[in-house]
């Protein structure tokens, strides 16, 4: 059991996670140690292969450690089958994958309401879910449209919207903003802010210290570790610093 209380909505200790073995192996993440709790806005910045992609993919519970423990709100994920981990990720997690990861043959009002309709919510109430979900992300006019009808950016904020529905408590989003002009990419900060100010646990890689500062802390990762913390800075020009950017 995780000795943290149940305000700690992700916690990761002493995580680790190595691809391959012997000479070829590559430490992508080492000893990390991070918690995040009810309420608060992490964001995660580092150079190219520091290991922000596997870091949330191991707190969505997407891969496992190869040493270390995660826990989503105090549950081991090491612990959970395959089918018990995949309730707890529609349930308790939203993800924004780098490359949306949407379904092509569905309507964005209906890949939204995906993970509810499978966890059991009605057609009903997960249609309603995503329509509000899609006008917090500011496109409820297309709800209907499939996405080979809508553009990267558009696609993108379907995905943003399925990662937030139906009140999600670990929100993770992975570069989030790249096909997105700067005034939509503050609009998802926007989103975010509020999710977590409502009460989720949110996890941002990015690469813009404009973004990064809205989150209450940034973590700064190279070569798998996590080299700095720094709290509540609204100063980008700091964040680059920090970031070696
Ligand atoms: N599936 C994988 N197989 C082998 N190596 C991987 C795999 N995923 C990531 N890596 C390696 O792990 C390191 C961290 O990658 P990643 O987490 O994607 O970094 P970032 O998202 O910060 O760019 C890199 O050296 C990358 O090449
Ligand atoms: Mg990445």
């Amino acid at each position: 059991m995780s000795v943290q209380g149940p305000q700690q909505v992700l916690e990761l200790a002493k995580v680790g996670r190595t691809f391959g073995a012997g000479a070829t192996a590559v430490a992508a993440l080492r000893d990390v140690d991070l918690t995040i709790g009810a309420g608060e806005f992490v964001a995660v910045m580092g150079p190219s292969g520091s290991g922000k992609s596997s870091l949330l993919a191991l707190a969505g519970g997407l891969d496992r450690p190869t040493s270390g423990a995660v826990f989503v709100e105090s549950t081991p994920l090491a612990g959970l089958g395959l089918n018990e981990l995949a309730r707890l990720r529609r349930r308790a997690v939203g993800y924004v994958f780098q490359d949306f990861n949407l379904v092509p043959t569905l309507t964005a009002e209906e890949n939204v309401a995906l993970p509810l309709e499978l966890d059991g919510t009605s057609a009903r109430k997960a249609r309603r879910q995503a329509a509000d979900a899609l006008r917090q992300v500011g496109i409820p006019e297309l709800a209907s449209r499939y996405m080979d009808q809508m553009s990267g950016g558009q696609q993108q904020r379907v995905a943003i919207a399925r990662a937030i529905v139906g009140q999600r408590r670990l929100i993770l989003a992975d570069e989030p903003t790249g096909a997105l002009d700067s005034t939509t990419g503050q609009g998802v900060m926007e989103v975010l802010r509020s999710r977590a100010d409502a009460g989720a646990a949110v996890m941002l890689v990015t690469h813009e210290a404009r973004h990064a500062a809205w989150a209450d802390r940034v973590v700064f990762l190279r070569d798998g570790r996590i080299i700095d913390q720094a709290t509540a800075m609204h100063d980008p020009t700091m964040l680059l610093t920090q970031a070696g950017l």
